[in-house]
């Protein structure tokens, strides 16, 4: 079995044997407002902590925003940035390409070209930071762009391989399209060497689960945790009801 990398959260970790499987690409898929970035932004902030590099890739808010955000959770990015080994990456204006944009005068497909912009910065940013540890969130505006599975396939693993290639243990987070005993697949899912799942449930209170995680033996319930002032608290020895 090869190493793990701890995700920050003791309670993860536990349910996750250790931690994330080093070199791995995971997905934190869930419902709007479930913890998502919180989540992402532990897994990097405790990391760095303990002398990991690290890249955070937002494509949903600015770097004000993100670091504001943190710090009212008690984690000081800024101060990180500063001292070396964090890095954030604005990739807001991935989302603002139009449809149907330009290069030069030459009309191109705005959503292929804001896959190739994005996987352009990420490459950038392994080449600078050279990072142990890099989140991406989220990919759902970007992959959504592609309503075809054939169209949007090729587009996540482009992403996947981009990342992988770096031997950085990723995060990636997405929206949750569906819920339910039947839900749909999501093919970021398949694609995915892990997948985190959190739900909020309909009675209250928030739940997480490891649906997959290749090669790792992993605790498979779903598990409760809560968001507090210093980020989510996962309770792994409790049951859900
Ligand atoms: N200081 C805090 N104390 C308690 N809970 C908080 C605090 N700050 C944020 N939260 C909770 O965290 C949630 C937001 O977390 P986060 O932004 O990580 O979610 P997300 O899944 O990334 O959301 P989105 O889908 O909108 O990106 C809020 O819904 C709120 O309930
Ligand atoms: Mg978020």
């Amino acid at each position: 079995m090869g190493s793990k990398v701890s995700s920050g959260i003791g309670g993860l970790d536990s349910m996750l044997k250790g931690g994330f499987p080093e070199g791995r690409a995971i997905l934190v898929l869930g419902e709007p407002g479930t913890g998502k970035t919180i989540l992402c932004a532990q897994y990097l902030y405790q990391g760095v902590k303990g002398g990991d590099r690290a890249v955070f890739v937002g494509m949903n808010e600015p770097k004000d925003r993100f670091l504001s955000e943190m710090l009212d959770l008690g984690m000081d990015f800024a101060q990180l940035e500063k001292t070396g080994g964090f890095s954030y990456v604005d990739a807001t204006e991935v989302r603002r390409i139009p449809e149907q944009a330009r290069v030069g005068r030459i009309p191109v497909g705005g959503r292929e070209l804001g896959v190739v912009n994005l996987i352009d910065m990420i490459q950038e940013s392994i080449e600078k930071v050279k990072p142990k540890r890099i989140v991406l969130d989220s990919i759902s505006d970007l992959i959504f762009r592609f309503p075809l599975i054939e169209d949007r396939r090729p587009v996540i693993l482009d992403l996947v391989e981009a990342i992988q290639s770096s031997g950085a243990t990723t995060l990636m987070t997405s929206e949750l399209l569906s819920t339910g005993d039947e839900r749909s697949l999501q093919p970021e899912e398949y694609l995915s060497e892990g997948v985190l799942l959190l739900r909020t449930l309909r009675k209250g209170g928030r739940t997480v689960q490891v649906l997959k995680m290749r090669g790792s033996d992993v605790d498979t319930s779903p598990r409760p945790y809560s968001i507090k002032g210093n980020g989510l608290e996962i309770y792994a020895t409790e049951e859900v009801y």
